[in-house]
């Protein structure tokens, strides 16, 4: 995509930073990196997707303004990366959301001009929202003359546009990326990586950070908190091949890895971002000294301040565990 064409906001997306983490893993003799993607301006690593996913079409004038409708179903991040795209150039967009899609994320939603679509019951043979949403996605698009539905889970420049945030990782390292901590939903973001990593003939490890309960990787389905890694459904991109570790992370220890990373490094991470951090914990062990391990933060923590970041939820959830990253607190090394 020709980046150079991008105008206003939306030439603000990708290149975000790498920083070294140094006091998260205090120990462990290799080093550790994360990309944030909550620099981009939608707040989220899904700003790349959508803009992949809706810019090619913009360009050779498939969306109009005033006659084409985006529907595309998403109650977080995308959401928000569409909704923004759209709203710069003012082509109409309705967002088929679920009743799990939280009051702030409605409100982005809507103040970027975006139509809010609202499935109310679960799919009857999953219990799950989300393939209610999904038909409600094609019944609009059938019903809605100039609709387009970017279908993230099934659509190539979804991963493509990884390619590049794994590209922006290896030039900005100076030294070989080992391994790669990637949050799985769509997989998007795990297949552009390894993608790139294996056409440039690159070692760098992918490793899948999925959560239990999610039907990406054979975890039996449950009940699952905490949005951003893991799906309900098998999405038409995942190819499990793509992947050379994956790693299953629960709630709660997602939970305690965000917080033990907000308190060691500062860094309000989402949920998702937690999630790499716990699965790198898990397998720190495996890593050779002297590795460079890079994790994609998908977004910030500012979008879950209702949950993993409220002690009264996390109290409801999981009873008192404070103490799981007070503990952490400790261990934090001297400035460097
Ligand atoms: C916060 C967050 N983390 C991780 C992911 C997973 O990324 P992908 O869909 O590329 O697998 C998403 C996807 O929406 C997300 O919003």
């Amino acid at each position: 995509m020709a980046k150079q064409a991008l105008k206003g906001v939306l030439s603000t997306i990708g290149n975000t930073p790498l920083v070294e983490l140094v006091h998260l893993f205090p120990d462990f003799p290799a080093r550790v990196f994360a990309k944030l993607e909550r620099f981009n301006p939608g707040g989220s690593i899904k700003d790349r997707s959508a803009l992949s996913m809706l810019m090619e079409r913009i360009h050779s004038g498939e969306l109009v303004p005033g006659r084409s409708v985006v529907i595309e179903s998403s109650s977080g991040n995308l959401a928000i990366g569409i909704a923004q795209i759209c709203g710069y150039y003012g082509i109409d967009f309705v967002c088929v959301v679920d009743a799990k899609t939280t009051e702030q994320n409605v409100a982005i939603l809507r103040a970027f001009g975006a139509s809010i679509e609202l499935v109310t019951e679960r799919d009857a043979e999953t219990g799950e929202y989300l393939p209610a949403r999904l038909r409600r996605v094609a019944e609009l698009v059938a019903s809605t003359p100039n609709a387009y539905c970017p279908n993230q889970y099934a659509n190539p420049l979804n991963p493509l546009a990884h390619e590049g945030t794994m590209r922006e990782i290896v030039e900005a390292l100076d030294g070989p990326v080992d391994y790669l901590f990637s949050a799985a939903s769509t997989f998007g973001t795990a297949l552009g990586a390894s993608r790139f990593v294996r056409r440039s003939g690159l070692s760098t490890r992918i490793v899948a950070v999925d959560a239990v309960g999610s039907l990406l990787f054979g975890t039996v389905p449950g009940q699952r908190l905490i949005p951003g890694h893991g799906a309900s459904i098998r999405p038409a991109l995942l190819d499990p091949s793509a992947a050379d570790d994956v790693v299953h992370v629960t709630d709660l220890e997602c939970v305690v890895a965000c917080r033990t990373l907000t308190i060691r490094e500062a860094i309000l991470g989402g949920g998702s971002s937690g999630a790499t951090v716990a699965a790198l914990g898990k397998m720190r062990d495996a890593i050779p000294e002297g590795s460079n391990v890079v994790m994609i933060f998908p977004d910030g923590g500012d979008r879950y301040l209702d949950t993993i970041y409220s002690d009264s939820w996390v109290n409801r959830h999981f009873g008192e565990v404070s103490h799981l990253w007070k503990e952490n607190s400790s261990t934090k090394v001297a400035p460097c």
